[in-house]
């Protein structure tokens, strides 16, 4: 049975019927999600064994973004994160990116890069081509730290050797190019530098300083395009502010963090419920979006193609693996994994492109439009309610009636409430 992400009517279910729902929809057990209760999340002891002096756990928010189709097939994006309206910016986004099929991703082969740091050599040319030269053996020494790698396909693709100015000193840096396979490959790599630093150094006729991975990951890149359709976004006027809207973010560096910060929103949410090094995704995001010229810049782009509909593309370093680490070690980030059904780490990378582009866009249209904060309004709203000791049959009405005020505050929530329940009270003592 294929999975459905169309899932109308999530908002109005408990959290229990949520992740039953969700479930069924990827085609798993309906209990498939119930570690992702608060109860049957980390325990305490599985989180000693994960960091040092651990003292509790922290409870973040997952929430089910629907109706993405990514190459073709539905998928159910489990996100967490903080930050009210993003999952129902994403899946408003998604919504508006399936009437012309979804999302399309590609990825580039999983290759990260560590660096090694070589000080002092009497002759840095001669050097880099000695290194060159010895490639052979460098490649052999890297992957035999790590043979289950090589059997599954990965190891040393290349080296590459690059010669670094500061100052007075001139660095030279090997590069390992490794194809890491489904793993986020930080500890692969690192293994791998420190393996060939010492004969490196000898080689190079230096001292070895630094060994470590790059994070910036340009040559694992991950991409995703779709067509917004213009109806669905609101006419051809939103179409075209929305594309001068990305130019200022092209343009403008200070545009340019915001405007990534919102991709940022959902790429960041969705590595996070999958139990992957966020800060690693993060430092590749930002270092890409860095243009040749030096400008720090947006690393989306939105254009109007020949319908007028709305073309929006993304590409960034995606780092992020399905062995090792918290993504296997993490409960809540097991069940997230099984609810994406990704079998590869490329898999995971694409639909995490095409979230980052669905929550750029949906940004990007509120902004071209009524702006943020009336979305937010509603959930800052809901949340004033509750704690005002609104009942969940007493919220909508709350809201609806301080958002038509416009004052979202809790003594006019108060103020509602009396209202609302001396009205119930007289009509029954009718
Ligand atoms: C808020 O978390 C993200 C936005 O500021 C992104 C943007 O401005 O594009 C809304």
């Amino acid at each position: 049975m294929g999975v459905h992400s169309r899932l109308t009517g999530l908002r109005d279910l408990s959290p229990g019927e949520r992740r039953a729902l969700a479930a069924k929809s990827a085609g798993l057990d309906p209990g498939a999600l119930d570690v992702l209760d608060p109860a049957a999340g980390l325990t305490l002891d599985q989180a000693d064994h994960m960091i040092e002096n651990v003292v509790g756990v922290l409870g973040v928010p997952v929430g089910v973004a629907t109706n993405f189709r990514v190459n073709g097939s539905d998928v159910l994006v489990p996100m967490a994160t903080e930050e009210p309206s993003v999952v129902a910016a994403a899946s408003n986004a998604a919504r508006i990116a399936r009437v012309h099929g979804g999302f399309a991703t590609t990825c580039s082969a999983p290759i990260m890069q560590a660096q090694v740091q070589v000080l002092g050599a009497a002759d840095p040319q001669a050097a880099r081509l000695r290194l060159l030269e010895a490639r052979g053996e460098l490649t052999a020494l890297a992957n035999a730290q790590d043979p289950r790698l090589v059997e599954f396909g990965g190891g040393v693709r290349d080296i590459t050797v690059r010669l670094v100015p500061s100052g007075e000193d001139v660095y030279v840096v090997l590069h390992l190019v490794v194809d890491v396979r489904d793993a986020m490959g930080a500890n692969a790599v690192n293994t791998m530098a420190e393996a060939v630093a010492a004969r490196v150094g000898e080689i190079a006729g230096g001292r070895t300083l630094l060994r470590i991975l790059t994070n910036k990951a340009d040559l694992r890149l991950a991409r995703a395009r779709a067509v917004f359709d213009a109806e669905a976004l609101g006419g051809p006027q939103v179409v075209r502010d929305i594309v001068h809207a990305a130019a200022l973010a092209e343009a403008d560096p200070y545009r340019a963090a915001t405007h990534n910060k919102g991709i940022m929103n959902g790429v960041t949410a969705v590595v996070l419920a999958t139990g992957n090094d966020t800060r690693a995704v993060e430092a590749g995001a930002h270092s890409h979006a860095v243009a040749p010229d030096g400008r720090y810049t947006s690393l989306s782009h939105f254009e109007r193609d020949a319908e007028g509909n709305l073309s929006g593309s993304l590409e960034l370093p995606m780092p992020v693996g399905l062995v090792g680490g918290a993504t296997k070690v993490h409960p809540v980030a097991r069940a997230a994994v099984r609810l994406l059904g990704v079998r590869t780490a490329s898999e995971l990378a694409g639909v995490v492109a095409a979230v980052g582009l669905a929550q750029n866009l949906a940004a990007l249209r509120a902004l071209a439009t009524e702006g943020i904060q009336r979305g937010h309004m509603s959930l800052h709203a809901r949340n004033v309610a509750v704690t005002a000791g609104a009942s969940p049959e007493e919220i909508p009405t709350v809201v609806a009636r301080m958002l038509a005020a416009k004052a979202v505050r809790a003594d006019r929530a108060e103020q509602i409430l009396a209202e609302l329940r001396a009205g119930a009270g007289a009509a029954e003592g009718d």
